[in-house]
């Protein structure tokens, strides 16, 4: 079973940081990290050379997506396999190449990585051989029931749906707290079925709610050229009976796109022969696309949420933890990943303040944040999904003093 190949930057030869899988089915070549990131922003702001902090290995997983591929074709897969097959490309990885062996090693995704990396980590943190320090999530999927509740609240707060909708919501789904998860009430199905059209349908670009979608506004799923494009990685609101409906229907050839999301350039950058054969990629490795329809059909989910794995990682009191959301993302929104990293109940060490950074303009509030022992949730203001890609600098600061333990 091949994995894809990574792009580590190296500098300083003390960390090494992984970074594994988005959205199921979707590589993360998107959301560059800082290294790769701060050649650019940081000389032209500073005109400084760049400072990278850590070496990068990037995972393409599971088998499917971008240049990973298996050897019998069979795509199938689910979260423990995943968990477990990114353990052994780590193993393999340190093997191969053992003088990264003792530097510290932390542990980073995002968004479907919500899941990945804590279980990842859960199987990390039981083989002594391997110096994991620490563990970073961004806009993550923590808690599916949490991510559905939260980004109506979200939705409303923010002006996308109205008085007349939130009413009927209220009077639907709401009686002591909110249901918009599993709600059995067919007239609070029926109005979250207008949320998802809002969110989803209209236009809204889902992975940053003040960006332009790129390439216009698209259908959820449409033809182009005899194939039938979902705008859909089917990651919320996986309760209600659209989202069973839909997931019957698109069992057949498909291309996955996600919605508003251009992923013509690195398409066209990570498919040119010339990059392929620098990046190692074997000829048998498939052409690389922005998301694996096959993957993600045939993915099953096991974890509905991460709890467990957060705790016991915890407990163990001596890794760094650290859950960020680019607070403008509506796929996993900042109020749900901030609830559920509240419902650890671990203590309180720094209340909840804002974090500054240093940008062209002077000292700026890079977001917000709460430090618990051991973990600390983290806001990144203004950005949507993809941190990185969206707030550089700031991620790159946010990066910076999570791995050298200092405080944000
Ligand atoms: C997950 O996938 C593995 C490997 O295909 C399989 O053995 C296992 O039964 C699956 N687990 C569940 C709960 O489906
Ligand atoms: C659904 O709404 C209709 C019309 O307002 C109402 O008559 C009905 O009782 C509601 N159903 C439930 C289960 O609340
Ligand atoms: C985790 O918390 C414990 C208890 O407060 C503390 O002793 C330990 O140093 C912390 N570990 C890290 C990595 O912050």
């Amino acid at each position: 079973r091949g994995s894809g190949a990574g792009a580590p930057v190296l500098i300083n030869p003390r960390f090494l940081l992984v970074w594994a899988a988005p959205l199921v089915g979707f590589p993360k070549m998107l959301s560059a990290m800082p290294c790769l990131l701060c050649s650019v922003q940081i000389n032209e702001i500073n005109g400084r050379v760049c400072v990278c902090i850590a070496n990068m290995l990037y995972l393409e997983s599971p088998a499917g997506v971008g240049f990973s591929y298996s050897d019998d074709h069979n795509y199938a897969t689910n979260d423990t396999e995943v968990a477990l097959v990114n353990f052994l490309a780590l193993k393999e990885f340190l093997r191969l190449f053992p003088e990264f062996s003792s530097n510290q090693l932390f542990l980073t995704g995002e968004s479907y990585g919500g899941i990945y990396i804590p279980t990842l980590a859960e199987r990390v943190m039981e083989d002594s051989t391997l110096n994991l320090q620490g563990v970073a999530v961004g806009n993550g999927m923590s808690s599916y029931e949490m991510n559905d509740n939260s980004l109506v609240f979200f939705a409303y707060y923010h002006g996308l749906l109205g008085d007349r909708l939130w009413t009927q919501l209220q009077n639907a789904c709401c009686s002591d707290s909110c249901n918009f998860y599993n709600n059995p009430n067919p007239n609070c199905t029926d109005s979250l079925a207008d949320v998802q059209d809002i969110i989803y349908s209209s236009g809204l670009n889902m992975y940053n709610l003040y960006a332009p979608c790129p390439g216009g506004v698209a259908q959820r799923l449409s033809v182009e050229r005899q194939t039938l494009v979902i705008r859909d990685l089917g990651n919320s609101f996986i309760q209600h009976p659209s989202s069973r409906l839909w997931k019957q229907v698109c069992r057949r050839s498909v291309r996955l796109d996600p919605p508003c999301t251009n992923s013509t350039p690195s398409s066209l950058f990570l498919n040119d022969p010339y990059v392929r054969k620098a990046l190692h990629v074997r000829a048998a490795a498939l052409d690389w696309v922005i998301c694996s329809s096959e993957v993600n059909l045939k993915y099953g989910r096991l974890f509905l949420d991460v709890r467990k794995q957060y705790l016991k990682l915890l407990s163990a009191l001596k890794y760094r933890v650290l859950v960020y959301n680019g607070d403008v993302d509506m796929a996993c929104n900042f109020m749900g990943d901030e609830w559920f990293v509240e419902s650890l109940q671990q203590q309180v060490e720094v209340q909840r303040r804002p974090w500054l950074y240093d940008d062209v303009d002077g000292r700026q509030v890079g977001g917000f944040v709460k430090e618990f022992d051991n973990i600390s949730f983290l806001t990144v203001k203004g950005s949507g999904h993809m941190v990185p890609s969206d707030k550089p600098v700031a991620a790159f600061t946010m990066f910076s003093r999570f791995i050298k333990g200092q405080p944000f």
